[in-house]
């Protein structure tokens, strides 16, 4: 499918209302909007101010932009995104990593939240990808290649070392526990069937969600770094006995985002 935004214009708009180029972009996951609140000298953007994008709107995303500073260092936020399972094709779910990396970020994080497979990451647990699977069947990737971004991208470090580091040595140094492991990304929006999850188990998941891997591979197109941190928000389906909710997810990912603020907030001083 070829890309439907006008990137020159969509950039141009953005740039006009920002007072910095930002450093490093972050994109807020389910429930973990309440990490805008970090930030001071806010400047927000909302989606549909943005030439070629398309407003957001499933319950507990906002949908902007949110510009604003941390520890002193300028940062992008996205807060609120387009998921493939709302009918947005990959190419708008990855547009604003796109505008991000195009605005000169030096690097990307993203936040998500996903359920738990493997019985080590129970709910509440926040872990640091190192690997995923793209079990969307789509990619932004396909269609005609983008000015500065790579038709065959390595995919062998999905996730930058360096960035991993400077996450783990933060969390320990303000002992929050951070797990490790592989996130499988799904179309959704139903929540899987339990012979789904035992699936996704053997075949190396330890999590699940429904976003984040279009971003990843539109900014690992462009050389850009990219650390992820999903909360668990639940039991995928048939590890725990609970039907899942997704009132549900919103809370949990609302009361997980407290560690994940205090991680935030001890990490950025270290982003490149
Ligand atoms: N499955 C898929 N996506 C999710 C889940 C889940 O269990 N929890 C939060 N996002």
């Amino acid at each position: 499918m070829d890309t439907v935004i006008a990137y020159d214009r969509a950039l141009d708009a953005l740039r006009g209302r920002l007072p910095a180029d930002p450093e490093a972009f972050f994109i807020l996951g389910s429930g973990l909007g309440s990490l805008v609140e970090e930030l001071s000298s806010t400047v927000r953007v909302p989606f549909e101010e943005v030439p070629g994008l398309p407003s957001a709107g499933v319950a507990g995303h906002r949908g902007e932009f949110v510009f604003g500073t941390l520890e002193g260092r300028p940062l992008l936020l996205q807060s609120g995104r387009y998921h493939l399972y709302e009918g947005h094709p990959p190419d708008i779910a990855a547009a604003p990593a796109r505008i991000a990396a195009a605005l000169g970020v030096r690097c990307l994080i993203v936040t998500n939240a996903a359920g738990g497979v493997r019985r080590t990451v129970p709910p509440g647990s926040l872990v640091l990808l190192e690997d995923h699977l793209n079990l969307m069947g789509r990619t932004p990737l396909a269609g005609s290649v983008l000015a500065g971004e790579e038709r065959f991208p390595d995919m062998s470090r999905p996730y930058d070392p360096g960035l991993a580091q400077s996450f783990l040595s933060a969390a320990q140094r303000i002992g929050i526990a951070l797990h490790r492991g592989t996130y499988a990304a799904v179309l959704g929006p139903n929540y899987e069937t339990p012979a789904e999850i035992r699936m996704l188990e053997r075949i190396g998941a330890d999590l699940v969600g429904m976003s984040t891997v279009p971003e990843v591979l539109a900014a690992r197109s462009r050389g850009l770094p990219v650390a992820a941190i999903s909360t668990v928000t639940n039991w995928a389906a048939g590890v725990g006995s609970d039907p899942l909710d997704h009132a549900e997810v919103l809370e949990v990912g609302r009361r997980v985002s407290l560690g994940l603020r205090r991680l935030v907030r001890a990490v950025v001083p270290e982003l490149p």
